[in-house]
């Protein structure tokens, strides 16, 4: 395993973390960042379901902090999960679970890239009301089996006082070739449906979980910009700056219905905790303009 050379920002902070999820999404863009800013990391070789690996990995490493990008989140998608259930379990379930006691037992904190998609909009969240969940908020979307097992975990971590835990949702980035990306998946789908949601801007929101560790924060935080979205808004903003030439067709959520296995989760979480945390922290659609469409741009400008 061993440490990343360390320098600058590290060296004078003594920040040593240890990273799970190295070949995934965002572990990988996690790295990057560590690496661009001096902080000295490790990935961790360990299976998150086997507690001697984990150990061996906290022995070796001497990390100061622990984050979890690691987990099934299902390929080609979510549907996988319903039909691996116990794979599933394993990873999200057992594996989240040893890496939090783990970390409790060797007085670290955890920052974990958990999920938003454990709300769906209900009578007292409207869509369109502006009114979103809270971090306090009992998680009401089951409808997956990934959702389900999510929401379950979540609610056991609430015991852990280490655990940071991150609901991330429909993840964004600037690197518009990654099929992981939410921006990337809706460009290409046959048909996409129209709904307003919460979404992360990993350009403007990895940095800050890496401040979170730093500052020492734990609980849960709804880790998504303020504000909501919707697809039709993105594919607006794709279509202004990226191909002029680019057009979709939308469906609606009962003919979504039909070519997926499980329900999807539509919500709008309530970002406050953070933005007041974070006071910088910008709505979401000023930062897909500033961190990916502006940098992206290929379309002219017009006066
Ligand atoms: N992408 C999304 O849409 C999204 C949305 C909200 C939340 N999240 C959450 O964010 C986290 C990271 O997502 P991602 O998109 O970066 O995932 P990803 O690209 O699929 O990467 C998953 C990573 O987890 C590792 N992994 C899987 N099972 C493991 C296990 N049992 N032990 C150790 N490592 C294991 C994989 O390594 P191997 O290849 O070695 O198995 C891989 O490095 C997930 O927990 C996910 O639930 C993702």
């Amino acid at each position: 395993m061993g440490l990343a050379t360390a320098n600058g920002d590290s060296q004078a902070s003594g920040l040593r973390f240890l990273i799970y999820g190295r070949t995934g999404w965002i572990g990988g863009l996690l790295g990057r960042l560590c690496a661009d800013r001096g902080i000295a990391f490790a990935y961790g070789a360990g299976r998150l379901e086997n507690r001697s690996q984990l150990e061996a990995d906290i022995a070796a490493a001497a990390p100061t902090h622990v984050f979890n990008a690691a987990g099934v989140t299902g390929r080609p998608n979510v549907d996988w999960c319903e039909t691996h259930r116990a794979e599933t379990i394993r990873a999200n379930v057992v594996g989240t679970l040893t890496l939090a006691d783990v970390c409790r037992e060797r007085g670290l904190i955890l920052i974990n890239y958990a999920t938003g998609c454990i709300f769906e909009y209900d009578e007292k969240h409207p869509l369109g009301s502006g009114v979103g969940f809270l971090e306090e908020d009992t998680p009401n979307f089951v409808g997956s089996f990934y959702s389900k097992t999510k929401a379950m975990v979540e609610e056991l971590l609430k015991n852990y006082e280490n655990v940071c835990t991150l609901r991330v949702r429909m993840p964004i980035s600037s690197d518009l070739t990654n099929p992981r990306n939410f921006i990337t998946k809706i460009t290409r789908y046959d048909k996409v449906v129209d709904i307003p949601n919460s979404m992360t801007i990993l350009d403007e929101l990895l940095p800050i979980s890496i401040e979170m560790a730093k500052r020492n924060l734990t609980g849960i935080w709804n880790f998504t910009n303020p504000g909501v979205v919707s697809h039709n808004e993105i594919l607006e903003m794709y279509r202004d700056y990226i191909d002029p030439e680019f057009s979709w067709r939308n469906f609606t959520l009962a003919e979504q219905a039909k070519v997926i296995v499980a329900p999807r989760s539509n919500n709008e979480l309530d970002a406050t905790k953070l933005k007041k945390e974070f006071p910088e922290l910008l709505p979401i659609k000023e930062s897909l303009i500033k961190n990916v469409f502006q940098p992206n741009r290929k379309t002219p400008i017009r006066p």
